[in-house]
């Protein structure tokens, strides 16, 4: 069998298997070709959407672990069932509330969160119809085999429906949207910044940085959120915040939590946050260089909160809280969830250390959030009772 080509990891990083290299190779033969066809230069919004979910060859679209130990990255639901069982409270009031039984998650992953909410609920009385929405269709057969003694109970769709009403649930799905990446030039003026070709020989990938001036709607976009700061870069997201708008077409009654990492406006774009919230995983190894590892690694931004809560007033939905992971899920009672009667001591030890995880603020306490938005809810979402942040966004 011939070696596969080279796929270059900096220094620090693990060396991919021959497997993932020659899948690599591919993912970059690929991203080259779109590059060519779009003469040359692709914003890279588009090149982290093929990057990410081109059918059966991005990260998220072909089969690599992804999740949990074994893969790149760790998300709450893989942490600890925990996770899910106190979410299921704050589902469980947004359904009584919507008199409606439907829950719709979108980006389930690798199924942990269903597997962990639909039985709590069913624990809170709950029989409910879970419905999942997810791009890859490598990651859905995933899901299906998880959640094959769930069959019947879980549906997944091929499309957004035409009207829910219910709970909403999308768990670090927002940062997986494709986002505009822009800098401000040495003269204050806007540029988006794209991929091209680099045919250098010592190249780390045969793809390097390019910018170009920002069209007029994204200047008009960029000068609404934040000052011209020479040689600062950062994101945005249209794609996240079209995605939050038009949930307003189709949430007739209900509620969508969006749990995520990410910050108010204000410190989204601090003018000390120099290089913007871009972050690639590779193995529990996170780093800054997305034009590596094609298709070997998660590309993500950080969401700006502000920018979600505004698409959702524009679509007619009502903001109805915003707070930090830890402080939701004590409101939503997780550690009462500890305290359960009957744990043995190897367990209850495994839940301490999944506690420390969700709730630390080194951890994913205070950098993860919580946006809820709905329409047609009455009294006040139980997880935002305490510590609601609304005002900050
Ligand atoms: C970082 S993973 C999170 C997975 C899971 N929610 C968890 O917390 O473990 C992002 C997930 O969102 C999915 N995704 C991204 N954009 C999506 C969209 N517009 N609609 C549905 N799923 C999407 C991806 O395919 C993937 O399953």
């Amino acid at each position: 069998m011939m070696e596969p080509p080279a796929v270059h990891t900096p220094s620090g990083l693990p060396e991919p298997d021959a497997d993932a290299r020659a899948h690599g190779a591919r993912v970059q033969a690929m991203l080259a070709q779109r590059i060519r066809d779009a003469g040359g230069w692709l914003p890279f919004e588009r090149w982290m959407e093929a990057a990410l979910y081109a059918p059966g060859l991005g990260y998220y679209s072909a089969g690599s672990a992804k999740f949990h130990r074994e893969g790149d990255f760790t998300t709450a639901p893989e942490t600890s069932p925990l996770f899910g069982r106190a979410l299921a409270r704050q589902v469980a009031q947004v359904l009584e509330a919507s008199g409606s039984a439907r829950v719709l998650e979108f980006g389930a992953g690798s199924g942990a969160l269903a597997a962990a909410l639909i039985p709590a609920l069913r624990d809170l009385g709950i029989e409910a119809e879970y419905d999942i929405l997810e791009l890859s269709a490598d990651l859905r057969a995933r899901q299906r085999d998880r959640l094959s003694d769930r069959a019947g109970q879980v549906r997944w769709l091929d499309a957004l429906p035409e009207a829910f009403s219910g709970c909403v649930v999308a768990n670090e799905v927002l940062d997986a949207m494709p986002a505009v990446l822009f800098r401000w030039n040495a003269a204050g003026e806007p540029e988006l910044l794209g991929v091209a070709l680099d045919a250098r020989p010592e190249a780390a990938a045969p793809f390097r940085w390019a910018a170009r001036p920002a069209p007029p709607p994204t200047a008009t976009a960029l000068a609404a959120r934040m000052p011209p700061l020479p040689g600062y870069q950062s994101e945005m997201n249209p794609q996240a915040e079209a995605w939050v708008r038009d949930l307003g077409r189709w949430l007739r009654r209900g509620a969508a939590l969006l749990i995520d990492y990410g910050f108010p406006r204000a410190e989204y774009y601090h003018p000390q946050r120099l290089r913007g919230t871009l972050m690639c995983h590779f193995r529990h190894h996170a780093h800054d260089q997305a034009l590596i590892l094609a298709g070997l690694q998660d590309i993500t931004a950080h969401v700006d909160f502000t920018a979600m809560a505004d698409a959702a007033l524009d679509g007619g939905l009502d903001v109805l809280g915003y707070t930090s992971q830890a402080r939701f899920l004590m409101n939503a009672g997780l550690t009462d969830l500890i305290r359960a009667p009957g744990d043995d001591p190897a367990q209850r030890a495994r839940q301490l250390t999944a506690l420390n995880t969700l709730l630390s603020e080194a951890e994913m306490g205070e950098l993860f959030k919580v946006l809820a938005v709905g329409r047609g809810l009455d009294a006040p979402l139980l997880g935002f009772a305490r510590g609601d942040r609304r005002d900050r966004l």
